[in-house]
């Protein structure tokens, strides 16, 4: 591991702060996409108007109205594969300080933030720009740091030292995402009609990865992306963006802009739930898009079994006429996957898909 470490010193690393704050005025080569996965900014054609569903999840606490918030749920779900949610009981201090913690850990000079590079995607901490520098033909203009998060004090003591409220204020953060998902698994097994503890145990003892991105404004955005389209192989996504950016795909393979609600939530099916739910749910096929004038971050929390559980369609949903239409995988094989395979070319779960004959 020191090893890596040691050679991704040189030159061959540069953050997209370190781009944004030298001023470029264009994006260096690798950035750039090739015409045909370019953005089209500014132009309506190939984004939607499509009005995307916002859950009030209060609903879920009040006996005679968690039936229609599972409803709401399930619709969500099988239209989108993704909700926003207001109401979830994550107070706004505890969102603002973990924003500010993150601006504060990506605005540390660079030597500091390359403590915790690695090319290396099982380790539990790791910063890192693009996807994985050392590997992307095309790169993305975003930095991340990503970390294991539960059980937190297993963890946090690898988190950054830097700034010093960091590990505090992400991790009252994380524990919050992790109750919160708690509820929606919970919500989610039952509009599938499954027991509201279906996997209970599995999910409480599960992994959970925080993703904190980081997309510096960018001086070409119609050129680049901040993340290329890709589904999330988490049971499901909790994602809190400072500022829109996020793009999702719909039924009709049409990019959506996912607007931006003060004090909201994200909700993304992940493959975990696609496999689980025997494919009624699919998991939601999203990019980031990046902007000339606002820095913007986000906290992906990834929410999955733990790391080497398999998860396979659950029994109530498997019978003569619905046959399992995936094969078992666990969130190592993910990892496995992505460390010597592009997953820009072929998404995770159309390999463990089994042919329909
Ligand atoms: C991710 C992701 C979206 C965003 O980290 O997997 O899709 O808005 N992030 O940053
Ligand atoms: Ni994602």
């Amino acid at each position: 591991m020191e090893e890596t470490k040691m050679s991704l010193l040189d030159d061959s690393f540069t953050s997209a702060m370190t781009l944004t704050n030298s001023g470029v005025p264009q994006v260096p080569d690798r950035y750039v996409l090739p015409p045909s996965q370019r953005p089209a900014l500014g132009s309506s054609l190939g984004t939607s108007e499509t009005t995307l569903p916002v859950i009030d999840l209060s609903l879920l606490h009040q006996p005679f109205l968690r039936s229609l918030a599972i409803h709401e749920i399930s619709m969500a779900c099988k239209e989108f594969g993704f909700f926003q949610v207001i109401n979830h009981g994550i107070p706004s201090s505890v969102v603002n300080d973990a924003l500010d913690a993150a601006t504060q850990f990506f605005d540390l000079p660079v030597e500091e933030k390359m403590l915790l590079v690695s090319a290396n995607v099982h380790e539990p901490v790791r910063y890192g720009t693009s996807l994985n520098h050392s590997t992307d033909r095309v790169h993305y203009w975003r930095d991340f740091i990503k970390h294991y998060s539960h059980p937190l004090s297993k963890w946090i003591d690898m988190w950054p030292s830097n700034p010093p409220c960091y590990k505090d204020k992400v991790g009252k953060y994380a524990e919050a995402t992790h109750l919160l998902h708690k509820q929606l698994i919970e919500a989610i097994s039952e509009s599938l009609g499954l027991e509201k503890n279906y996997l209970q145990e599995e999910i409480e003892e599960g992994s959970q990865v925080m993703a904190v991105n980081c997309y510096p404004a960018c001086p070409e955005p119609e050129m680049a992306l901040g993340m290329p389209p890709h589904s999330d192989f988490s049971s499901l996504t909790i994602l809190l963006q400072s500022s829109k950016g996020l793009q999702i795909m719909d039924c009709n393979k049409n990019w959506v802009c996912v607007p931006y609600i003060e004090g909201a939530l994200i909700v993304q099916l992940g493959d975990q739930v696609e496999v689980m739910s025997n494919g009624i749910y699919k998991s939601v096929i999203h990019r980031v898009t990046v902007n000339k004038e606002v820095k913007r971050l986000s906290f992906a929390s990834l929410h999955s079994l733990p790391l080497h559980k398999k998860i396979s369609p659950a029994p109530k949903l498997v019978n003569p006429n619905n046959a399992p239409a995936y094969g078992e995988f666990s969130f190592n094989d993910f990892l496995n996957y992505i460390s010597s395979n592009d997953f820009i070319q072929e998404r995770f779960i159309d390999t463990i898909k089994k042919s329909s004959s």
